[in-house]
């Protein structure tokens, strides 16, 4: 069985590689920069495939059975290397948490089933915990019309993280209503949260979960919460007005090339160190019923290699089933638990 790790030279990606390569998976590292990925393959000692997601990667697929891809802003790449893995019925994995891109994926349920694929975004630090916790409620409150869930991350950011998040902030934030993924403005509801670590002031947020929560549970209501200090709250409301400047092409590919330039992702002492705390409370609006559940978890980078590479070692070994999956669809609620150093509570 083969694995494939697209982006294997980014912050990530070379760590997901890594990680791989230690539990004796053998991938094949995969990404557009030649000279790049000579690099890592020379030093993790691996075959290496460069190719770019212009051209025809389905020709670059026929032998491999997971591709994993961990090359963001996932806008721009999980349609053409997903698409090449639907064409091949190779599984598709990747570590995006964004929302356009998890609702664009689930469009193509049926295609993957047809062509008895799995099609699995998500499996990094969006959406694992988050996911797994959210089923995990509506196992203990089945009757739930309502989820609400966020986490209080503690480290720092990669490149890639800041470049993607950049990419979206002219897009406002997002909630589901009924059913429906719905625009609302950036910060759009305040709410008091204990994720784990003593209250904190949260705002609504366009996490991933927006969308594969209700893929994963049915509630057609759920609101994503972050910690935000209240200058950062003012800023993000701010936003509100300047979203369409700061969206603009020349502005945003400068701010992108500007953050790259001076984030570097978090060290190996930082993400050893870091923890996240993850909350989520299922509610039934006409019984007024609550649960309340929270994670504690490594690092979200730490977290991110674990989940990514545990999620394609399953795949290897045909777990994963087909069609479009969360991460709670293909490995269940407990998912999360089976990672290094997580652990649930309920209230
Ligand atoms: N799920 C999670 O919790 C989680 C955790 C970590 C990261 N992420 C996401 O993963 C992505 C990578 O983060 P990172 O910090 O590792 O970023 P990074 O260091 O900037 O690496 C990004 C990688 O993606 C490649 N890439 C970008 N656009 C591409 C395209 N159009 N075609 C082919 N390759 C492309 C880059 O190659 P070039 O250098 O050739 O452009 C590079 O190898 C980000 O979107 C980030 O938000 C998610």
């Amino acid at each position: 069985m083969t694995l494939l790790v697209y982006g294997a030279y980014g912050y990530t990606g070379e760590l997901v590689a890594e990680e791989a390569v230690e539990r004796g998976l053998d991938p094949v590292l995969a990404g557009r920069n030649a000279a790049e990925l000579g690099r890592v393959g020379t030093r993790l000692d691996c075959e290496t495939r460069a190719f770019s997601l212009d051209d025809d990667p389905a020709t670059h697929l026929d032998d491999v059975d997971v591709a994993l891809n961990c090359a963001g802003p996932f806008v721009d790449t999980a349609g053409p290397l997903a698409s090449a893995c639907l064409a091949t019925g190779t599984d598709y994995l990747d570590i995006t948490g964004e929302l356009p891109v998890f609702e664009s994926l689930a469009a193509h349920d049926a295609d993957a089933a047809d062509a008895g694929m799995a099609l699995l975004p998500g499996v990094g630090f969006d959406v694992v915990p988050t996911d797994c916790l959210a089923a995990h409620l509506v196992d203990r409150l089945p009757s739930a019309t309502h989820l609400a869930l966020g986490f209080e991350p503690h480290g720092g950011l990669s490149p890639g993280t800041a470049a993607t998040a950049l990419r979206q902030i002219g897009d406002g934030g997002a909630v589901r209503r009924d059913g429906r993924v719905v625009s609302v403005p950036p910060a759009h509801r305040e709410r008091r949260i204990d994720f784990g670590n003593g209250e904190r002031t949260a705002v609504t947020f366009p996490w991933g979960d927006v969308s594969t929560a209700y893929h994963s549970t049915g509630v057609e209501n759920v609101e994503v919460y972050v910690p935000v200090p209240a200058n950062a709250r003012r800023a993000l409301r701010a936003v509100r007005h300047l979203g369409p400047v700061l969206d603009a092409d020349p502005v945003n590919a400068l701010l992108q090339r500007a953050v790259r330039r001076f984030v570097s992702g978090p060290d190996a002492e930082a993400r050893a160190s870091g923890r996240a705390f993850v909350w989520g409370e299922a509610r039934n609006e006409r019984t007024g019923e609550t649960v309340v559940s929270r994670l504690v978890t490594p690092e979200t980078y730490a977290l991110t290699v674990d989940a990514a590479t545990t999620a394609a070692q399953r795949a290897l070994d045909g777990d994963a089933p087909v069609g479009f999956q969360t991460p709670s669809s293909a490995f269940g609620a407990d998912f999360v638990l089976s990672l290094d150093g997580v652990e649930r509570t309920d209230e």
